[in-house]
């Protein structure tokens, strides 16, 4: 996602800035840009596409003189990537330069208002909205008086409805910084005479250990030796410093000793992105602004069919559960690589739905690159803004997951999961399901972030478990209906992770061959959620224990499973039966990763794989 770092201090800041912009390429990005102040109160921005290294490459760094700059590096959220997106943006006036992370609610109205007011606008971001909104504010008061700087900033700040972590230049005060945030990471670095803003530590590590979090809706309000601290009101007496003490690699991946683990734990907050924009007012149903336009089609739709790769794929599997439940259309999931070339005959009401993290797997593109040559409507659920698949589809919805890094799928694959839950729930409304049940839903996923961190407090337990089972070299993975894609992901994660023989399975087709693999040597992860099918789930399992299979349990609370002899017994929160699927993915995650951590694989880059695969 985007990054800020913002410097003002006795070094020169252009080289400081780019070093940080480098820091926070991790996170993933799509253009970046670098505005700085110099002492003779002009501005110098550069703004590119792409990498941090062209960004550097467009200006000579030896010229500058600038002791106070800001750069950013965007992730496309407003706006497509250009470099008229890409922060810092200018102020109409040419009094601010900006950089934001998070999203203006109110953006139009505000856009308007300024409209009226005699503001031009250069890009279609919601940045450019704030910055204009601080220089009308500025220019209603004392222009060139310092308090003013600050009043506006603040002023501005009250009249958004939105996240922001934000810095912020002022031509007319070439040694002044301005920091903000509510809902967005920022922290200060401190250091002698230079302070250093940053949206992560990984940026600030390298020149101080000494930081200042901010808190939300305050205001620092920064020059080179002196660094006070506002609320949107009013002054705050007293600034808590902490220490950091991560080396510049660790700060990257945070406390986490991988990625792949810190993506697991992101997930609270991931869902809550996902779901950020796709609840109606009235809490009843789920809506969609980017596949709207084909609203009209899908009360007609007699069929969907999604195409997908991976982790992917089983998502889609899980949307045939739930689309078919609960609106009663018909869903078919194909493998994309096979769908491109088996000319599968489709009825001209069919949806093409394609799933992709990173948008740019070549056979899930070719699938709908070849369903759109046949005259089908395609919409794409992707992580990445302008990616190939988002741009190559007619509509489509993005996951808002932030990059993922390591290379085994967590947080997109959950917030996928996500994702066709809602659309299940919004095609269901556009059909035959009724207000209350549509509540009901809204409800549960309004709770879900809450309850996912619940179920991160599972991991010393699995961490446990792995420690009993690392050295077992096969695993059978087996769930019912909405479980059975959850138990298919479980082995694909454990294989691609940890090189361990794994089979995800319908439980109850276990007995028509895999039940030949079962014995002590290979343990049974067993997915059950569902009370009332549970007495048939406990058959299986007396046949897997019948043949000295250990069993290792997922389950509800709620589900009286007490009395029954398994070996290990991992309970979830009890949720929604759409959203139960997400929950249930989270031990897994967890089993997967402890076991490639206890056969010291690499869990990041596991051998072979690749995170984004452009080839078929
Ligand atoms: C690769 C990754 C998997 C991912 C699959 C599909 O194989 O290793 O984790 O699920 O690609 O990727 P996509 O970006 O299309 O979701």
């Amino acid at each position: 996602m985007c990054g800020i770092i913002g410097y003002t201090g006795f070094r020169p800041a252009a080289p400081l800035i780019l070093d940080g912009l480098q820091r926070l390429e991790y996170r993933g990005y799509d253009s970046a840009g670098i505005g700085l102040l110099d002492p003779s109160r002009e501005f110098e921005l550069h703004r590119s596409v792409g990498r941090v290294t062209s960004l550097r490459e467009s200006f000579d760094l030896e010229k500058s003189t600038s002791h106070t700059g800001i750069g950013h590096t965007r992730w496309a959220t407003h706006g497509k990537v250009s470099t008229e997106n890409a922060h810092p943006h200018k102020s109409h006036y040419g009094h601010f330069l900006l950089v934001h992370n998070g999203v203006v609610e109110n953006f139009k109205k505000i856009k308007n208002f300024l409209l009226e007011h005699g503001y031009s606008f250069y890009s279609e971001t919601d940045t450019e909205v704030l910055v204009n909104l601080i220089e009308f504010h500025y220019r209603q008061g004392q222009v060139a008086e310092l308090a003013n700087f600050l009043q506006a900033t603040q002023k501005a700040l009250q009249d958004i409805q939105g996240t922001y972590g934000i810095a912020v230049l002022c031509r007319d005060f070439p040694d002044r910084l301005l920091a903000a945030k509510n809902s967005s990471p920022l922290l200060i670095g401190i250091g002698e005479q230079e302070y250093i803003v940053a949206s992560d530590a990984a940026a600030i590590v390298p020149y101080t250990s000494r930081v200042v979090y901010l808190q939300d809706r305050e205001i620092a309000f920064i020059s080179h030796d002196e660094l006070d601290i506002y609320t949107l009101q009013t002054k705050k007496t007293s600034i808590t410093t902490h220490l950091i003490d991560w080396s510049p690699e660790e700060a990257q991946r945070g406390r986490y000793e991988h990625y792949m683990l810190k993506e697991i734990h992101e997930q609270p907050q991931v869902i809550a992105n996902t779901m950020r924009g796709h609840i109606s007012d009235d809490l009843s149903t789920t809506h969609f602004g980017g596949i709207a336009a084909l609203l009209t089609q899908f009360h007609r739709l007699d069929r969907i069919v999604f195409c997908a790769c991976g982790s992917a794929w089983h998502a889609c599997l899980e949307a045939e559960y739930l689309i078919e439940h609960y609106a009663r259309i018909p869903v078919e999931v194909e493998y994309a690589s096979e769908f491109r070339y088996r000319n599968a005959p489709l009825s001209k009401n069919t949806l093409i739905a394609v799933v992709s993290q990173s948008g740019e797997t070549l056979d899930t593109l070719e699938a709908l690159l070849e369903a759109r040559r046949k005259g089908y409507s395609v919409i794409g659920i992707t992580n990445v803004v302008g990616s190939s698949i988002a741009r190559e589809t007619d509509a489509g919805v993005y996951q808002h997951a932030g990059p993922e890094i390591g290379v085994a799928s967590t947080k997109a694959f959950t917030s996928q999961l996500c994702i066709t839950a809602m659309l299940a729930i919004y095609l269901g409304r556009l059909r035959q399901m009724d207000y209350t049940d549509g509540t009901a839903f809204i409800q549960a996923l309004q709770e879900l972030p809450k309850k996912i961190e619940e179920t991160l407090l599972l991991e010393a337990q699995i961490s446990e478990i792995a420690q009993r089972y690392h050295h077992y070299e096969q695993f059978l993975f087996l769930g019912r209906q909405t479980m059975y894609p959850i138990a298919l992901e479980a082995a694909l994660k454990l294989k691609e992770i940890a090189y361990i023989q794994a089979q995800g399975y319908p439980i109850a087709e276990m007995k028509h061959g895999p039940i030949a693999l079962v014995s002590e040597h290979c343990p049974s992860f067993v997915l059950e959620t569902q009370a009332a099918i549970f007495p048939k789930t406990l058959s299986n399992i007396q046949e897997i224990r019948a043949r000295h299979g250990k069993v290792i349990l997922v389950t509800t609370s709620d589900i009286p499973s007490e009395d029954m002899e398994v070996e290990e017994r991992i309970t979830i929160p009890r949720t929604h039966h759409a959203l139960q699927p997400i929950l249930a993915t989270i031990p897994v995650q967890f089993f997967a990763y402890h076991m490639a951590l206890l056969r010291h694989c690499d869990v990041d880059k596991p051998r072979n794989l690749a995170k984004s695969v452009t080839v078929e």
